[in-house]
């Protein structure tokens, strides 16, 4: 399908959607209601039918049981009242964050909280290369190298976020974990940004390091290091596109400019202990903007040369001469949530 066509169709489910909102009946959620395009969705059960420990490990974590659990709560109601919002899982802006949804037979509907797909790409497209090392018959240790530089770019190319882009891959979180949704803090009351940090957060109940080793063993300490400095720049990146969408002086505006100052001052902590041009240059940038409400070109164009930076930081280091991270790093006792075991 051409990017046009999906365009067309994506307008076309929206405009059905209003129609039957207009009648009363809003069964259907938008496809545009949702991060990812609901037709290249393959759902966690495509996942699990070769990573069957990873999808064990995930459906014990809140990004699994949000589905079920989240509409229910008293504290959904009370935001979703606030927001003039009936049907939490068929309606409007909880969906982006809370909700996978896929289409099937031209009707779009939720079917997980947040999967798979929503940190390594919708999978329509990449699902069968990323697995095939050369046809059929062809186990993983036979691969050609030159297959496997090649299933990987493909993989990458069809939307495939790999692991070993940790830039890309933790963009997701921040984009969700910010929370940048000005009426939904103001009028909902939605939590106003996790209190996030990338090791604490990957390392808990959401780690899934199972395929390549058996016992779900943490990150290495060169990833950590990476996850950390990198969690940091998003985070900063994250808060300035949140503070660009900020209109009133109120909770959001107001958490979202705290969360930058507090991701600058990290990030010159970091700067103090390694010593890398990429980090000076941030600093440089996030010097020059003001955290101020109607700002928004300003703050996007210092988000977007902050995001240039820090892919390019992600892609050059491999942590191994970061030591002087280590006494900043979390200990064990601060990721959040229960470490799967299998
Ligand atoms: C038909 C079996 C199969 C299915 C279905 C499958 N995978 Fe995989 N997956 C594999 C194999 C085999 C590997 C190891 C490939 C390698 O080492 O490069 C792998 C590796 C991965 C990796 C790490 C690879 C890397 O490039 O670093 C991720 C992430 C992943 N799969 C995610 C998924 C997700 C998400 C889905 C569902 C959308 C999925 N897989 C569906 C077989 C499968
Ligand atoms: C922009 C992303 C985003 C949107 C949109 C969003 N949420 Fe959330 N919500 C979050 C995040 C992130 C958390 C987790 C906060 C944490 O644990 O730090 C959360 C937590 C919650 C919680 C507390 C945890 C729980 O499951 O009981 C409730 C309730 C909730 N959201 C309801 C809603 C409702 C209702 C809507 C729609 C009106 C909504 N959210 C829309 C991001 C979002
Ligand atoms: C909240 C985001 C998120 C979700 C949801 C998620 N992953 Fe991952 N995945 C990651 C991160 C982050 C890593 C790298 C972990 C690290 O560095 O410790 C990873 C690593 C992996 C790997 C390579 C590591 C290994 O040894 O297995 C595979 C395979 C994988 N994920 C598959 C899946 C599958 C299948 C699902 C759904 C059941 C899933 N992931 C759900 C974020 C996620
Ligand atoms: C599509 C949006 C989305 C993405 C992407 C996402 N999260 Fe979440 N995450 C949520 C929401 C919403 C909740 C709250 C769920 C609930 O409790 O109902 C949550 C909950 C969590 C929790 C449990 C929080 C608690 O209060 O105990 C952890 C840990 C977490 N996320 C880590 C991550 C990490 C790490 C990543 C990236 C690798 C990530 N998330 C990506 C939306 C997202």
């Amino acid at each position: 399908m051409t990017a046009f066509n999906l365009i067309k169709r994506i307008g076309l489910i929206k405009r059905i959607g209003a129609v039957l909102c207009l009648l009363g009946i809003c069964v259907t959620a938008q496809a545009s209601d949702y991060r990812l395009d609901p037709a290249r969705v393959k759902g966690p059960d495509a996942c699990g039918e070769c990573h069957e420990n990873s999808v064990s490990a995930w459906k014990l974590s809140h990004h699994a049981t949000t589905f079920k659990d989240m509409p229910r709560s008293d504290g959904a109601r009370e935001i979703a009242d606030k927001m003039g919002i009936k049907r939490i899982k068929s309606e409007s802006d909880c969906l982006t964050c809370h909700f996978t949804a896929s289409e099937n037979e031209g009707s779009t509907k939720p079917i997980a909280g947040i999967s798979c797909e929503s940190c390594h790409g919708a999978g329509a497209d990449w699902i069968d290369i990323h697995s095939d090392f050369g046809g059929k018959d062809v186990k993983a240790e036979d691969e050609d190298p030159a297959h496997k530089l090649k299933r990987y770019a493909d993989s990458e190319a069809a939307g495939m976020i790999r692991p070993s882009n940790i830039y890309k891959l933790a963009e997701n979180c921040f984009g969700c974990h910010t929370v940048p949704n000005e009426e939904l803090v103001n009028k909902g009351g939605d939590v106003a940004g996790s209190k996030f940090g990338l090791v604490r957060w990957t390392q808990g109940e959401v780690r899934h390091n199972i395929w390549y080793s058996d016992d779900n063993t943490e990150a290495s300490l060169e990833r950590r290091r990476m996850l950390y400095v990198v969690g940091k720049l998003l985070d900063l990146e994250y808060a300035l596109r949140g503070v660009s969408k900020a209109t009133v002086k109120a909770d959001y505006a107001l958490s979202m400019a705290k969360r930058a100052k507090k991701a600058t001052a990290f990030i010159k902590k970091i700067s103090e202990s390694i010593d890398t041009p990429e980090l000076a240059e941030v600093l440089g940038v996030a010097a020059s903007v003001k955290l101020k409400l109607n700002n928004e070109a300003a703050l996007v164009e210092a988000a977007d040369s902050i995001s240039v930076v820090s892919s390019k930081f992600a892609g050059s280091y491999d942590g191994s001469t970061f030591s002087g991270l280590d006494a900043l790093l979390p200990t064990p006792d601060k990721y959040n949530g229960s470490v799967f075991e299998g």
